[in-house]
């Protein structure tokens, strides 16, 4: 699904202290941002203690973070969880995650569904193991019904790997004479991702000083503007997230047009 384009972010002048504003997101975003929850191995063995250790910080990390979004008005917030390559860890740290994947969906159902969240996943997630994959599910079925909240998991995900998934769905609905190639477009392809029922994202925000993708929603984040920051994701805060938005804020988007055209198109929708 594409997200409408937001003409223009309004300077940050104009919105006063963010954090003093509330619901200050409604005006103008972000309403989807995607966080790469990286460096909590970094944060575990600055301290001495075992990568695993900083795992289990990082889970704890994410409770705190969903519940900002919602006080931040923030509609959807997609946390990479797993990606597609890391089952090329030590299997003691896979097992951990997978464990650790287990545990958070166990334990935050009831408040997701106390917080009216929608929970979904995105990436190969019938490749998960059984025990996370039945919690995911149980998750994602008893929250199916809110349509306010997203919290999406990207579990064994990889862009790349999404668009193979999305073209070999493409490819047989075409040989099935069920989609003429002619009328091939970007939003064919869109309705084929994973992320079909989410807007693109608005901000990604990526921890631990690393300044890449890492395979993270390549294709949505066309238009993304991007964040960040040295702090490792277990040192994560709101108040992290409320300077990612910040600087969000003290950007314009153009969606290819030029300046000019964005500031006279937001003067009339404003
Ligand atoms: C990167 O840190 C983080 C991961 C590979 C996994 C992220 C997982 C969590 C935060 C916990 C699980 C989350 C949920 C929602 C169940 P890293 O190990 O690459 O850190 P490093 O770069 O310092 O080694």
């Amino acid at each position: 699904m594409q997200y409408p384009e937001r003409l223009k972010i309004l300077p940050l002048s104009e919105i006063g202290d963010y954090s003093m504003t509330e619901n200050a997101s409604k005006h103008n975003g972000p309403d989807h941002i995607g966080i790469i929850m990286d460096g909590n191995g970094r944060w575990a063995q600055s301290q001495g203690l075992s990568r695993i250790k900083g795992h289990h910080q990082g889970v704890e990390t994410c409770r705190p973070i969903i519940e900002a979004c919602q006080e931040l008005d923030i509609h959807y917030l997609t946390l990479y969880a797993f990606s597609a390559e890391n089952w090329k860890r030590p299997e003691s740290e896979v097992n951990a995650l997978m464990e650790l994947l287990e545990l958070f969906l166990m334990n935050e159902t009831e408040t997701l569904v106390k917080q009216r969240v929608r929970l979904h996943a995105i990436g190969r997630v019938e490749d998960l193991p059984a025990r996370p994959r039945a919690a995911l599910k149980k998750a994602m079925d008893v929250t199916r019904e809110f349509d306010e909240w997203h919290l999406t998991l990207a579990l064994n995900y990889s862009s790349r790997n999404e668009i193979v998934d999305a073209t070999k769905a493409i490819a047989a609905k075409a040989a099935a004479g069920k989609l003429d190639p002619k009328d091939l477009d970007w939003e064919t392809i869109s309705d084929h991702l994973y992320t079909k029922e989410l807007p693109d994202p608005d901000l990604i925000v990526r921890t631990s000083g690393e300044t890449r993708l890492s395979n993270f929603l390549l294709m949505q984040s066309a238009y993304a503007e991007f964040y960040f920051t040295a702090t490792c994701w277990p040192d994560f805060t709101k108040a992290h997230l409320e300077e990612a938005i910040r600087s969000y804020h003290n950007r314009e988007r153009r969606f290819g047009r030029t300046g000019e055209q964005v500031d006279v198109e937001a003067s009339l929708s404003f």
